[in-house]
């Protein structure tokens, strides 16, 4: 599939430039961060009225996703991403990495999968850790991986531009691929065909709960070099990772097109779940 390589092309200029990247001074007027009592990720929502869902919000990200907590839902679609290249300008902001997407050339769009309206990709965020065990801000059964790619797209079927979206109903929706390690060369996800999503925010101040996230069933692997250069680009200003932690689930679904039940009809939640409309009674 094409788009299956395009991704993969983004995925590698982004890194490739990560690791040639020179940081420039600190143009970044915040003070919020991922360490400390003050700065860190449990205070983002006392600093500013704009934050407060960061502390009050139900439905925020990232969260921990457990397997058998998924839901099949044999309607998803394969996920599309329709571009051709991508360029932009890299950022060092010292909490994370960050592609800002040049508005000039053709838009990288995201559709289908969960989404009913375009999306126009407008950066691509790194987060990663120190160590192997940790640097997603997604986690999958209480484990972390090293990193996680999100590539962040706004509704252009309704917005503007990316900071009303942010703000607005269906307005977001990021593509998260995990990165992982492997000590000898680098494998690549095969499809964007498998996904997990569910309702969330973004991770980052103001936590606007405006996202949907579609996470890549495959991480994608690195090596043992390429990961060492990550943790040793300078200025980031965070001791561990710069991953916000698990926030609650509260009740949400996470929706998955992997039939884990295939095999044995008995598992396969696709007949188990479903209504029927009684003419005489109503649903039961
Ligand atoms: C993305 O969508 C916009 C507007 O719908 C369109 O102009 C553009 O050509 C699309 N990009 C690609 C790569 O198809
Ligand atoms: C990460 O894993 C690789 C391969 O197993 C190992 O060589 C490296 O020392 C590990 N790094 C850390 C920081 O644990
Ligand atoms: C985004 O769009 C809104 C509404 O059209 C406009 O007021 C605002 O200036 C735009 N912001 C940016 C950063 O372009």
């Amino acid at each position: 599939m094409d788009s299956n390589i395009i991704v993969l092309l983004t995925i590698f200029f982004f890194l490739e430039s990560v690791l040639s990247y020179c940081p420039a001074a600190d143009h970044w007027s915040g003070w919020w961060g991922y360490d400390g009592y003050a700065s860190g990720p449990s205070s983002w929502g006392d600093h500013n009225e704009d934050w407060v869902i960061c502390k009050t919000g139900k439905n925020q990200s990232p969260i921990d996703i457990k397997p058998q907590a998924l839901l099949y839902d044999p309607q998803l679609q394969p996920f599309k991403l329709e571009t051709a290249s991508v360029s932009g300008t890299f950022r060092n902001n010292k909490r994370d990495l960050t592609l800002l997407v040049n508005n000039i050339s053709p838009a990288v769009n995201f559709t289908a999968g969960p989404l009913s309206y375009t999306y126009r990709l407008y950066q691509i965020k790194l987060h990663f850790g120190r160590e192997n065990v940790s640097g997603s801000e997604h986690h999958i059964d209480g484990k972390a991986f090293a990193g996680e790619i999100q590539f962040m797209a706004y509704n252009s079927d309704l917005y503007a531009n990316h900071s009303v979206a942010q703000v607005s109903p269906r307005g977001v929706a990021i593509l998260a691929v995990f990165i992982s390690h492997l000590p000898v060369d680098k494998l690549l996800p095969k499809s964007l065909d498998h996904y997990m999503t569910y309702a969330g925010s973004l991770t980052q101040p103001s936590c606007r709960e405006t996202v949907t996230w579609i996470i890549l069933n495959k991480p994608m692997y690195i090596s043992s070099k390429q990961l060492t250069d990550l943790r040793r680009i300078p200025y980031q200003e965070w001791r561990d990772s710069n991953a916000r932690p698990i926030m609650p689930l509260n009740r949400r679904t996470i929706r998955t097109n992997i039939n884990f039940g295939k095999r044995t009809r008995l598992c396969s939640m696709e007949v188990s779940k479903r209504y029927v409309a009684n003419p005489d009674v109503g649903l039961r």
